[in-house]
């Protein structure tokens, strides 16, 4: 019995490596499946009430200081629930997708509006890219402090009621004029009175008939604050945007045809020699901690000299400067422009970068990566920013050969739902407001 142990081993190494078929390859991954304890998307329940009025405050412009935006501007269903744009354009833009800009003396969001796929499942303790908004011990940690309202049961039920706060994304600036001609009265209130800008919003949204008719069915009858509005919103983003087939997920649930040969390939090198798994981990694809992979910077910055600094605007502390969360990657070929500022509008380039950072981070080209000239005027390459952002980056080269990229793009592929090219029919014809819908 001993003896023929090493010849049975013998043999098995040559069915592994000498004819490499699909089933040697799904017998390595189903090890890395059970090793990384990788799941597939599953779709919470959701109440169809509830569902119903989300959609509606989702898709109506009725919400935001101009009535000119909706979550849905900035998060559209048809663009991957993004907006096609590096940089985000808030009140008083105009155009759509890739020709849309800023209204005059109206700045960029400092950020990319990121896709909002899969927020319902239950792993989710941050939101935002620097998670300023983030579950900890239990305890909702918030821009808002202790002016968040009791009841809020998610991330991103918490999340929902912060755009609307925002001047530059939803609210507006002293003095503006909506869209229907009234004085925007949400603009009036100080910055850090969220409790009266998130009462004046729902007054607007309760002065309507139909809604108080849907709140009425969502909620029963009674008092309606924005703590329902939050979990509206946030149960339609659920109900809309979790996906639940891409062949990744099917694959997961256990059908090996799923995938190609070459996704398959790709999965392997991505929890393997690439390396990706050890930040893009588990099952959603991050470990919602925070790196610095050197994205190179532009636009207005969220600090001084127009830098982003991410995790260290929430932290304080020196080594999170230039670190972002990591995003999760399902849906991500629908996805472009990545990063927390959308340098690269090519998936390809988004990978190439993260292989050898410092050389892609020296030698961006924003023009060829898709920047429009007023953004691209504005990238910071000087050699001393280039230095402070290499300071804390936490990321190594990789070497893969061209071929081996081609399989983790096909592995990235793979994490499509089919879903993502008919999710325009989430779009409502109408919402309660009357306000034109896109
Ligand atoms: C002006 C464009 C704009 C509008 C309008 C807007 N968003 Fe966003 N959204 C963004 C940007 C930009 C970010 C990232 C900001 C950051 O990380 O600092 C973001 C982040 C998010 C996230 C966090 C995703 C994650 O995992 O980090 C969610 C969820 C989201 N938005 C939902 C909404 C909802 C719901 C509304 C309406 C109430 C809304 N957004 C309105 C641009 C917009
Ligand atoms: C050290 C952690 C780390 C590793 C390792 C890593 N990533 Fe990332 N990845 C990130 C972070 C952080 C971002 C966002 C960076 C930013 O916006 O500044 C990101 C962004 C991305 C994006 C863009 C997603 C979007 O929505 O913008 C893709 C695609 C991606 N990574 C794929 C990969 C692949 C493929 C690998 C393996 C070759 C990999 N990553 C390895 C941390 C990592």
């Amino acid at each position: 019995m001993l003896r023929t142990r090493p010849f049975l081993s013998f043999l098995f190494f040559l069915t592994l490596f000498s004819c490499g078929g699909e089933g040697s390859l799904d017998a390595e991954l189903s090890a890395i499946i059970k090793k990384h304890d990788l799941k597939p998307i599953e779709k919470p329940q959701t109440n169809p009430d509830i569902v119903a009025l989300g959609r509606a405050l989702f898709f109506d412009k009725i919400i935001s200081g101009n009535k000119d935006m909706a979550c849905a501007t900035c998060h559209d269903p048809r663009f991957g629930t993004g907006d096609c744009l590096p940089l985000s354009v808030g009140t008083k833009g105009s155009g759509e997708c890739l020709d849309r800009r800023p209204g005059a003396g109206r700045p960029f969001i400092p950020r990319n509006a990121p896709e909002i796929f899969n927020r319902g499942h239950e792993d989710w303790k941050t939101m935002f890219w620097d998670a300023r908004v983030e579950v900890e011990n239990g305890e909702l940690l918030t821009p808002a402090g202790g002016q968040l309202p009791q009841g809020i049961e998610s991330v991103l039920q918490a999340q929902a009621i912060f755009p609307i706060t925002s001047r530059d994304e939803m609210r507006g600036r002293r003095g503006d004029t909506a869209s229907d001609g009234t004085q925007n009265e949400l603009a009036l209130i100080d910055d850090d009175q969220f409790t009266q800008i998130w009462r004046a919003v729902m007054n607007r949204i309760l002065s309507i008939q139909e809604y108080r008719d849907m709140f009425r069915r969502a909620f029963g009858d009674r008092e309606y604050t924005i703590v329902d509005f939050g979990r509206a919103i946030a149960e339609f983003e659920i109900e809309a945007f979790t996906l639940t087939d891409s062949p990744w997920d099917r694959y997961l649930r256990g059908d090996k045809d799923a995938l190609s040969y070459e996704a398959k390939r790709g999965a392997i090198l991505f929890y393997g020699k690439a390396r990706c798994y050890t930040c893009h981990s588990g099952t959603l694809f991050t470990d919602q901690k925070f790196h610095n992979i050197g994205v190179p910077q532009f636009g207005p910055g969220k600090n001084a000299n127009g830098l982003d600094l991410g995790r260290y605007n929430v932290s304080g502390r020196e080594e999170d400067k230039f670190k972002f969360r990591t995003p999760p990657l399902r849906n991500v070929a629908v996805t472009s422009p990545y990063f927390h500022n959308g340098a690269y509008n090519d998936l390809r380039e988004a990978v190439l970068h993260h292989l050898d950072p410092e050389r892609h981070l020296r030698n961006y080209d924003p023009i060829a990566n898709g920047l429009p000239p007023e953004l691209a005027s504005t990238l910071k390459n000087d050699e001393a920013t280039i230095n402070q952002i290499l300071s804390t980056l936490d990321i190594e080269p990789v070497e893969l050969t061209e071929e081996e990229i081609d399989y983790l793009i096909a592995f990235l592929r793979s994490l499509t739902s089919p879903k993502v090219y008919t999710l325009h029919e989430v779009i409502p014809d109408r919402v309660p407001s009357g306000l034109p819908v896109q």
